[in-house]
């Protein structure tokens, strides 16, 4: 793996909006493909993994085009999907095999379902198990992982399930099969998951009996559906900003359903300069604005298992902040990290260690103690998620670079956003959770500040910042487009 480096020369500033939300774009193309008619999607994310979704609804008869950030989904209706010819492969994608599986296990033809190497590693014995109570017959590899053959049954059962884990992927697997099966099928947890199908079943015509709870049977209508910026990807941007000296973003159209909003939390607690603005709803989702300047002063966090379904994909972007704060940051009940697309858990711990930090890895969490760091190499871990995590930790020190590379991510002396005055007024502004409401200039430092931003492999999400800032500088609104990151899938 070749890590690549770009110099940035001035703070993060500048107004963006981040790729639309993957758990969200998941469930869209979903639902529209097994929905009666044609639905709009729009700030569908453009990623591999939903391309996986697609392209796997498309071999079950969806017909599915993308242009100009607008992707309309002719579905097959519920009973209209076709047997594939192939194996529907998933990709990197837990999400789309996971989802796909509860709503294959209900047809009246078989399929199988493959993914790439990491996702032949993790666990589907989780899905495995319920469906299979609901009459669902599914082959799986002895370790209980992909290749998954499934013989399709139209005739299954609905369920009372309590989630063993927090899982938003096994619920929804559940309620997508729960749509075709005789009764009703109704999921309990202990720690809310995020709750995004709850949401959008109703968008397409399909009203839960209680909070998690569908009847079998019913219809899908098409919808539209307006995809809100992901704060998985806006996680990045928060904790840059707030660690790199003079920055001020704000981010627009961000998801800040309270199911995922756990980041907002833990930098509220740590003492970051963020708030939220402009609440208002895509469909049945929260969205806002956030603004996040730069923190001198943060705090080590202790963050319980509670929190840890809200922010479960924005723990390793944490994990970073951590170091640049006092005192030690403990995050605990969070062993799930092992079972992603590689195990973060390890991943940071190995990483941050070899940066200098002083960490302290336990099966299911980590302690983080925060202060100065040392440059350092990161070797061999896998091109996944940890990675941009661990290159925002080097973007707040003076690393070197690997390889040279130009500075086209950053907008120098910019102000955040011409609106700012007009939007960010006092009165207008929330703070994220509670407390106090902060000097608007708290900590902040406008001095030049020379940073390096170690970059592996995310060239296009520096790419499409720069655009995006660039954009901003140039149209009379201050850049703020309709729906900015339309796929295509
Ligand atoms: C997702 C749920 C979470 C999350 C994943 C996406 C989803 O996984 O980590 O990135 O779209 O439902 P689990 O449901 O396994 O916790």
């Amino acid at each position: 793996m070749i890590l690549i480096t770009r110099t940035l020369s001035s703070p993060l500033r500048g107004k963006l909006h981040p790729p639309g939300d993957k758990s969200i774009s998941h469930r869209a193309v979903i639902l529209a493909s097994l929905a009666e008619g044609e639905s709009r999607i729009t700030g569908l994310l453009g990623a591999e993994d939903v391309k996986a979704t697609a392209n796997a609804c498309r071999q079950v008869g969806a017909h599915i085009r993308t242009s100009d950030g607008v992707t309309m989904v002719q579905g097959t209706g519920q009973t209209g999907l076709q047997q594939p010819s192939r194996a529907l492969d998933m990709g990197n994608s837990g999400t789309a095999m996971r989802l796909l599986a509860g709503v294959l296990s209900a047809q009246p033809f078989d399929s199988v379902l493959i993914g790439d190497e990491s996702l032949s590693r993790r666990p589907m014995r989780r899905i495995i198990e319920p469906l299979t109570h609901m009459g669902a017959k599914i082959e799986a590899t002895p370790a209980g992982t992909a290749p998954l053959r499934i013989q399709g049954n139209p005739a299954l059962q609905g369920i009372d399930y309590h989630l063993p884990v927090a899982s938003a992927q096994i619920k929804s697997c559940l309620l997508l099969a729960g749509l075709y099966a005789k009764g009703s099928t109704c999921v309990s947890e202990s720690q809310q998951s995020r709750d995004h199908t709850e949401k959008m079943l109703p968008v397409f015509g399909v009203p839960l009996e209680s909070p998690c709870c569908v009847q079998g049977g019913s219809k899908l209508t098409a919808a539209n559906v307006r995809v809100p910026a992901d704060i998985s990807s806006a996680a990045f941007f928060l904790v840059a900003a707030a660690m790199i000296p003079g920055s001020e973003l704000l981010l627009c159209d961000v998801g800040v359903n309270t199911t995922r909003d756990g980041i907002l939390r833990v930098l509220h607690a740590m003492g970051a300069d963020v708030r939220i603005r402009n609440r208002r709803l895509f469909g049945q989702e929260p969205v806002a604005d956030i603004r996040v300047r730069y923190s001198k002063g943060l705090k080590g966090v202790d963050i319980p298992a509670c929190w840890v379904p809200s922010l479960i994909d924005e723990l390793p972007a944490i994990m970073v902040l951590a170091v640049t704060a006092s005192g030690t940051t403990r995050i605990r009940g969070a062993a799930e990290l092992r079972v992603k697309e590689s195990d973060r858990l390890a991943v940071m711990s190995t990483g941050l260690a070899c940066l200098g930090v002083r960490v302290n890895e336990i099966e299911d969490g980590i302690d983080i103690m925060g202060g100065a760091t040392q440059g350092g190499e990161v070797d061999g871990a896998p091109p996944l998620l940890p990675y941009p995590t661990l290159h925002v930790e080097a973007a707040g020190h003076d690393y070197q670079p690997v390889e040279g590379g130009d500075a086209h991510a950053h907008r120098q002396g910019a102000p955040v956003g011409d609106t700012r005055d007009q939007d960010l007024g006092p009165a207008e502004v929330e703070k994220v959770v509670g407390g106090e409401d902060h000097d608007m200039d708290h900590g902040r430092d406008q001095g030049p500040h020379p940073q390096r931003l170690v970059e592996p492999g995310q060239r296009l999400r520096l790419d499409q910042l720069a655009e995006e800032l660039r954009a901003d500088q140039q149209t009379p609104d201050g850049g703020r487009g309709e729906q900015g990151e339309g796929g295509n899938p």
